[in-house]
């Protein structure tokens, strides 16, 4: 049976993006995620790897990329290699970049994306480190002449100076990819968002599909826990094609030409990959109206309250 790690849709810069990617967030410790990672590049060979600034897995990343590419197991310029730029950069994104690019050892990243249309203020907490502002009630810190267009704007001033070669958002609702659009008239190549079974969004799904942005799914599984493996849908249709419920939802994404970007630092796991199976169109619809039926958000985190995402809490 093939893999999912093989399929690729187009981003509107012309370049193909792997349809499965590996998510990096980490909650476990260096060593598990070092050889969940290896796993996934070398025994399940994603060719695509999600990570950010803000996930503090970066130097990890660049350092097992640049060894598998010295000891000739990967190629790591096969690798498709996303980055974020956090909200307390909001006005520096040059910084972010150059701390990015120097950890994961690379001169370019193939994608950009701004991680949320927020601005913090750019302050140390009591640990001297910058990402989470917040006051002393514990109230979060927003840079009040912040705006997210700015930052838009310089990320497509750095894709123009080669450090990316494709610049995409996350966390934008269509109003503020409408905003980016007609103030720049530059589409995002994509914007990444939780989508999943329980969360399809569907008014999302068709204006990115009009607008040629490519949808990236995070937390596919409902993060923490997984929920989302035990919808009785999933483990229906995982029984009916003889494959996991996580290969039916990596397979529903794919079906809908959505980047998905599961995680997991259980390398026993991540070496048996996900199987690449074809969903009849009516599962696929089914699976949407689940969602629709029964949607559920599972990751709200504070900042991102109030700014119009569906089915927020
Ligand atoms: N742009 C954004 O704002 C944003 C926000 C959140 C996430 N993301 C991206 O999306 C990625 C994934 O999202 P996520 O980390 O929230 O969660 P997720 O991928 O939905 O779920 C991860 C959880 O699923 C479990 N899991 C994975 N495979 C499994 C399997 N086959 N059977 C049972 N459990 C399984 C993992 O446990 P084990 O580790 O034990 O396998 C882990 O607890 C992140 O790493 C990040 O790259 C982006």
């Amino acid at each position: 049976m093939a893999s999912a790690s093989s399929v690729t849709v187009k981003l509107n810069t012309g370049a193909e993006i792997p349809l499965l990617g590996f998510g990096t967030v980490s909650e476990d410790n260096v060593e598990n995620f070092k050889e969940a990672l290896t796993a996934a590049l070398v025994d399940a060979k994603y060719k695509h790897i999600d990570t950010a600034w803000w996930y503090n897995t970066e130097p990890y990343i660049g350092e097992i990329l640049e060894s598998l590419d010295k000891s000739g197991k990967i190629k790591k310029e096969d690798i498709f290699i996303t980055t974020k730029v956090w909200p307390c950069f909001w006005n520096d994104p040059e910084n972010s970049i150059e701390i990015s690019l120097k950890n994961l050892k690379l001169d370019k990243v193939d994608l950009l994306l701004q991680h949320w249309p927020v601005c913090f203020q750019k302050v140390e907490d009591s640990n001297g480190r910058v990402g989470l502002p917040k006051d002393a009630a514990g109230n979060i810190l927003y840079d009040k002449n912040g705006d997210y267009l700015v930052t838009y704007k310089k990320l497509l001033k750095l894709k123009d100076e080669g450090k990316a070669k494709a610049v995409g958002v996350s966390n934008f609702t269509i109003e503020m990819l409408e905003r980016v659009i007609k103030e720049t008239n530059v589409v995002p190549a994509c914007n990444q968002v939780e989508m999943h079974p329980h969360l399809p969004q569907l008014d999302l799904y068709n204006y990115c599909t009009e607008k040629g942005i490519v949808l990236e799914a995070y937390s596919p599984f409902g993060s923490s826990g997984a929920p989302n493996l035990k919808i009785p849908l999933v483990k229906e249709l995982a029984s009916k094609y003889d494959v996991t419920p996580a290969d039916i939802i990596v397979n529903y994404s794919i079906a809908k030409k959505i980047v998905i970007l599961p995680r997991s630092s259980n390398a026993e796991r991540v070496k048996k990959g996900y199987k690449l199976i074809n969903l009849e169109k009516s599962e696929v619809d089914a699976l949407d109206q689940f969602g629709v039926t029964h949607p559920q958000r599972f990751v709200n985190d504070p900042w991102g309250k109030g700014l119009g995402f569906e089915h927020w809490g």
